[in-house]
């Protein structure tokens, strides 16, 4: 991993960024936590509107802190950073003494400086290490995951995570040749892939490695568990108004923070007919989304990536 980026070379354009940060309302003196800093675009928006106010960003990846801390340094004064994976967010409330926070914002996924970033072996389009790692101390890495798991398991992933039809062929490719020798880096794989695949679903559309990348990424980095226990406890940290911004990229993803959110918003599920509520459940958010907010045609001109972006927002009763 390089450890000399420097804030020029950490380019990402932030998705939805208006759209968020109208939605936040950021008050001058609120507290606010991003929980997924990256390149620090919807930090910088939010902390321009603190005067008393702070902001905690959060993130599991050092490289994105350093680059960030260079970027923001001129609210340096309202701002702490905490390298950290997001689910931690009790943990990392707890040990700034913070108890409710009056919005918070998650951007899920990687940036475009880590998949642009061939060393960090997120990308089919740059050969690398098969790394994948958003924090370069986790243990487990791409490496592991492809020349290590069962066929069964492997299989699974490519289904579960990356919706990939051809997962049986996949998976069973992949172990054919690591049978042969460890698969190590991102072009053998992304190879390995291609020759599993048809001819038929190899043209048009999205690169044929592309779903198969995206799964083996997430379970390297446990994204959708992280990303269950994380919604569930920052909703339970906001103020009584407090806003909650979350832009998934994926139809997993969206699911999750859809149904999270609907979860929370569901008040009493006892029957009609019980006279008293026995279930004790009770509306702790207001979805202010009903439907997500897509991205202008503008935004989809100026940054393709931006395409499955989905923004959903509720706020704390
Ligand atoms: C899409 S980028 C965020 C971009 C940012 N909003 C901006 O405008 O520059 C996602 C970032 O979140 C981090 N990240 C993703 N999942 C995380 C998790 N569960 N815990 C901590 N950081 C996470 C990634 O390392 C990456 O830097």
């Amino acid at each position: 991993m390089s450890t000399n980026t420097s804030a020029q070379d950490f380019s990402h354009y932030s998705v939805l960024l208006n759209e968020t940060i109208s939605a936040l309302d950021v008050k001058p003196d609120g507290i606010y936590v991003d929980l997924t800093l990256g390149g620090g675009g919807h930090s910088e928006k939010i902390a321009e509107k603190l005067i008393t106010g702070r902001l905690v960003c959060v993130d599991a990846d050092t490289t994105a802190i350093e680059a960030s801390k260079i970027r923001l340094l001129p609210y340096q004064d309202k701002i702490t950073f905490v390298h950290s994976f997001n689910n931690e967010i009790d943990d990392v409330l707890d040990s700034l003494g913070i108890g409710l926070v009056d919005g918070a914002v998650a951007d899920l996924g990687v940036s475009s400086y880590q998949l642009d970033n061939a060393e960090r072996g997120f990308s089919y389009m740059h050969d690398a290490p098969l790394d994948m790692r958003m924090d370069s101390e986790s243990a487990l890495t791409a490496y592991d995951v492809v020349n290590g798991y069962k066929e069964e398991e492997l299989k699974n992933i490519l289904y579960k995570y990356g919706e990939e039809n051809f997962a049986p062929k996949i998976a069973a490719a992949i172990c054919k040749k690591r049978a042969e020798a460890p698969i190590k880096t991102t072009l053998e794989l992304s190879d390995i892939i291609k020759s599993a695949m048809p001819e038929k679903a190899k043209t048009g559309g999205h690169h044929p490695a592309k779903r198969s990348f995206q799964a083996i990424r997430i379970a390297v980095n446990g994204e959708l568990d992280r990303l269950s226990v994380m919604l569930n406890k920052v909703i339970d940290r906001l103020k009584p108004d407090g806003v909650f911004a979350v832009i998934s990229f994926h139809s997993l993803e969206d699911r999750i923070v859809k149904t999270a959110f609907a979860d929370a918003a569901r008040g009493c599920t006892c029957p009609p007919s019980f006279p008293v509520c026995v279930c004790g459940n009770k509306e702790k958010v207001k979805i202010l989304t009903k439907k997500p907010v897509l991205p202008t045609e503008k935004e989809l001109y100026e940054n393709p990536r931006s395409r499955s972006a989905k923004l959903r927002v509720c706020k704390k009763i």
